[in-house]
This record gives structure tokens, C-alpha cells and sequence, in this order.
């Protein structure tokens, strides 16, 4: 597709919001107050706004190779912070999807350069899970598991920042791990125990 197609893609966007609304960029222009904190894979094959219904206004993106949260990336941590400081948002998603190219690569043993230092958290969580993932005989499920697992522990890193610690306590803040499944267009909610997770982490983690 040529770029000049996506002016004319949003010169009937705007039309069609205005038909339904003469007010429509008027009030958007006012302000932002999103319930929702998303934070997703790159992969141009799951673009949240489409998957999951959300019109502009309704959840705060983030999005990087992988789904990774890391205390290191300033991004994703100013992201959350601002998130859930200052827009005050009362869920994150940490959503994964599978057949993700970032975690396959992460497992294959080529260099990939800059990305190495990014992909290497992903064996981390194989690592951290290596007992459950090595009874996988099927290497798509073994996989599809590492994927659900990387949501997993992406969530918990959400939980491990001071932001979110605090919201918890004042406000009961949730996060949600999810995984978009490509092959059949579902969102699905892992339906992670958090409370025992929260409770087994805050040993460590706790601050304040
Ligand atoms: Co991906």
C-alpha cells in the first residue's frame, strides 16, 4: 500500500466520526482519562484498537519486541508510571500472543545482535520455568506454554514496580495476563492466580 493511502484512509475516518458526531474531535481534543493500561507485542498482526473493540480514548498502549516489561527500559517504566499515577488507571494488560516471532527467536541459538540483551530475558523465563517446559514434548505447545509463561512473568514485573505496589494498596489496582491466539482470532485471559503470585513475590519485592 502506497502512504498516500492512508491520508485518504483518514480523510474518511474523520468524515464517518463526524457524521455520527459533529463534537467528536472537539471532546477528544479535551482530554484523556483511560481505565486501561495495554502493554503488547509489536507485531503488526495484533493491533489491540482492532482486536479488542477500543475506540480512541479507551486504553493507554505500550508495545515493544515481546511483550517485555523490564525495570531497566525507561520507556515501559515511565509508561506504567504515568499510567497509573497520573491517569489513574485501575487495570494493566500484559498481552502476549502466540506464534510471537520476538520469543521463537529468543530460543533459537543465532546471534541476533542489538536484540540479544532484549531476547535474553525471554530464556530467563524458560529458565525460571524449565521444569514445567521440558515435560512439553510438542515443540508449537512447548511454545504456545513459553508465550503464556512470558505473559506471566512480565505481569509479575508490573507488580514488582513501586507505582503499581502502591496502587494495590490504595486502590486495588489489577493486572490482567492475556494471550491473543493468531490462528483463531481469540483473546484469551490466562487467568493468572495473582493473589498467590502477589503473595509469594512481595517477600522479595515489597517496597514500603
Ligand atoms: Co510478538
Amino acid at each position: 500500500m502506497e502512504p498516500d493511502q492512508f491520508f485518504k484512509n483518514n480523510k474518511e475516518w474523520v468524515s464517518e466520526q463526524l457524521a455520527l458526531d459533529a463534537n467528536y474531535f472537539e471532546n477528544l481534543s479535551k482530554g484523556q482519562a483511560p481505565e486501561y493500561l495495554y502493554i503488547g507485542c509489536s507485531d503488526s498482526r495484533v493491533p489491540p484498537e482492532t482486536m479488542m473493540g477500543i475506540k480512541p480514548g479507551e486504553v493507554f498502549v505500550h508495545r515493544n519486541i515481546a511483550n517485555l516489561v523490564l525495570n531497566t527500559d525507561l520507556s515501559a517504566m515511565s509508561i506504567i508510571n504515568f499510567a497509573v499515577e497520573h491517569l489513574k488507571v485501575n487495570h494493566i494488560i500484559v498481552c502476549g500472543h502466540y506464534y510471537c516471532g520476538g520469543v521463537q527467536a529468543a530460543m533459537q541459538s543465532s546471534d541476533m545482535g542489538i536484540l540479544n540483551p532484549w531476547l535474553r530475558n525471554i530464556r530467563d523465563v524458560y529458565r525460571l520455568h524449565k521444569t514445567e517446559l521440558d515435560q512439553i514434548d510438542n515443540e508449537e505447545e512447548q511454545y504456545k506454554r513459553l508465550i503464556e509463561l512470558n505473559v506471566q512473568e512480565q505481569c509479575v514485573n508490573v507488580l514488582k514496580t513501586t507505582s503499581v505496589q502502591k496502587a494495590y494498596n490504595d486502590r486495588k489496582i489489577k493486572v490482567h495476563g492475556w494471550v491473543f491466539d493468531l490462528q483463531s482470532g481469540k483473546l484469551i485471559d490466562l487467568r493468572i492466580d495473582f493473589k498467590a503470585i502477589l503473595k509469594e513475590i512481595m517477600e522479595i519485592y515489597r517496597i514500603g
